[in-house]
């Protein structure tokens, strides 16, 4: 395993996520890890990551210079470059030339990191200090015009340093400059896999929980799921699951749950299924304001949440689903709110626990879902779209009703099904069907109608920050159309919306 010491920077993630990529098990770790920390995790490498500061700087982040010492090669990347020089007696100074972006690198390929690497290869580059002058020992290995340093090592003492980001996709040689580290200078095997996460986090949590007794509250996506499915193998009867169906998912979705999750689905997971749809319903009652009824929907699911924790007792840990880009994200600063998310995983302070448990803190989306599959989650909720906490109810414009989410419902699984059938190459990133408020005159078998419009979403986008609205064949548009008219009863009209993010956002409310 490698351990990567985190020094602030944005690519802290993507460097453990390219360690993995050369199958090479590696976790993410504080900079302030104490040496004896890092001795009982007898890592075979270790990196430092870049970050925001300056060596001089008054709070910047460092380590205890033991670490050179435990035999074990470091690699420095940016700010881990310049703090390794720093403390080893280098020089780190303000670069007269600031280089942003790509840029093209000499190297020397003797260095031992850039083995099979090109002469002159085209490497990320962001930084306003540099090295002007290595440690002792330390021989240049990479330059460019403006940046002397832009990589050295320290072979005896087993000490590499990049001034670039060789784990960003745009350092083109970067993979084969980190593979070089793993395995000619750390000796690491790569034969980790995916089930190795699985194996080493069930191990992990029987450890950290013992005896405990776990709660959980599973929503049926993608990451409550995974977070379920990992614990019960970890710790079985000690895990209890509560499935709250607030009445407001999408089609026959509550019964899909149960059906995978329940007693008699594969997992033992001490299910408990909540129907709590007419209380919901009751409390949105006359909520029309889109941040009124998020706020109803989040308050209630805890208070049914708790009574259910308190039937069950006072419990020792409370597993969240918590991700990679939820951490990054809630470590932004501040921002105007726009829509308070509600996440089943973010409950807490009501629920009498000792510990919150995330066992999936360190993954992408990706590999949350590639762990899933080697759980033997059913591909049907392991490729789920997004779907929001308050479910259909900030797709429902203004008060939400029975009635109003039954004829959502089955328009979302009309346009579902048919863009599941259709030959499109690439499918939206999320699609679904909005209930607008607004009623039109229509005209069916001579009768005159007056009935609600349905819109439909689709969009394209990587991050769910920005996206664009997709563009679906009109044959498509048109075949869900007379579709969802001709099935759902009080709908009349079907609009496509074709605005992106910004200046709409993806969900209506
Ligand atoms: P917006 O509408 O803000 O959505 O452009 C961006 C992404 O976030 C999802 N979303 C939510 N997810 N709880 C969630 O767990 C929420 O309250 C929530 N609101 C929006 C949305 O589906 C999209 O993928």
């Amino acid at each position: 395993m490698v351990i990567v010491l985190d020094f602030g920077g944005q690519y802290n993630q993507l460097i453990a996520r390219r360690v993995r990529e050369c199958n090479v098990y590696c976790e993410v770790h504080p900079h302030t890890m104490s040496l004896e920390e890092i001795r009982k995790m007898n890592p075979k490498g270790i990196i430092f990551t870049g970050g925001p500061n300056s060596v001089y700087g008054d709070d910047s982040p460092s380590c205890d210079k033991g670490i050179f010492e435990l035999g074990i090669p470091v690699l420095g990347i940016c700010y881990g470059a310049q703090l390794m020089n720093h403390l080893l007696g280098g020089r780190v100074s303000t670069a007269p030339v600031r280089e942003y972006g790509k840029t093209e690198v000499h190297f020397d390929t003797t260095g031992k990191m850039f083995t099979n690497v090109s002469g002159t290869s085209v490497c990320w580059m962001s930084h306003t200090d540099y090295i002007s002058q290595p440690a002792p020992g330390f021989e240049i290995k990479a330059s460019t015009p403006v940046c002397p340093v832009a990589a050295a090592e320290n072979v005896e003492k087993g000490l590499y340093c990049v001034q670039f980001h060789p784990e960003v996709m745009h350092t083109q040689e970067g993979k084969k400059m980190l593979a070089n580290f793993l395995f000619d200078i750390c000796g690491c095997a790569g034969d980790w896999k995916m089930d190795s996460f699985v194996e080493t986090s069930i191990q992990a949590l029987r450890e950290r929980i013992g005896n405990g007794k776990v709660l959980c509250a599973l929503s049926g996506g993608v990451d409550s799921s995974v977070a379920a499915v990992l614990l019960s193998k970890a710790v079985g009867k000690q895990l209890t699951c509560v499935f709250v169906d607030h009445g407001l998912l999408r089609k026959n979705e509550g019964d899909e749950v149960e059906e995978v999750f329940g007693p008699n689905g594969p997992y033992d997971l001490n299910f408990i299924r909540v129907n709590a749809q007419k209380r919901f319903y009751e409390k949105l009652a006359g909520a029309v304001e889109p941040e009124d009824k998020r706020k109803i929907i989040g308050e209630e699911f805890i208070r049914v949440f708790e009574e259910e924790a308190q039937k069950i007792g006072a419990v020792d840990f409370l597993v969240q689903g918590t991700i990679y880009p939820d951490v990054i994200e809630s470590g932004l600063g501040k921002s105007a709110v726009i829509k308070s998310h509600h996440n089943v995983g973010g409950l807490p302070d009501y629920v009498d626990f000792k510990e919150i448990v995330e066992p999936l803190r360190l993954l992408f989306k990706d590999e949350v879902r590639a762990a899933g599959r080697e759980l033997g989650i059913p591909e049907k909720l392991i490729s789920r779209q997004p779907f929001p906490g308050p479910g259909l109810a900030i797709r429902i414009i203004g008060e939400v009703t029975e009635d109003k989410v039954r004829m959502l419902q089955d328009a979302d699984a009309i346009y579902r099904e048919e863009i599941a059938k259709a030959d499109i190459p690439n499918k939206p990133d999320q699609y679904f069907a909005a209930l607008t408020n607004m009623r039109s005159v229509g005209v069916m078998g001579d009768e005159r109608t007056y009935d609600y419009a349905v819109a439909l979403r689709a969009v394209t986008t990587t991050d769910f920050m920005t996206a664009e609205f997709a563009e679906l064949p009109w044959e498509l548009i048109g075949r869900v159309s007379s579709r969802i008219v001709n099935e759902v009863k009080n709908v009349n009209r079907v609009l496509y919306d074709c605005t992106g993010k910004p200046p709409a956002t993806i969900e209506w409310e």
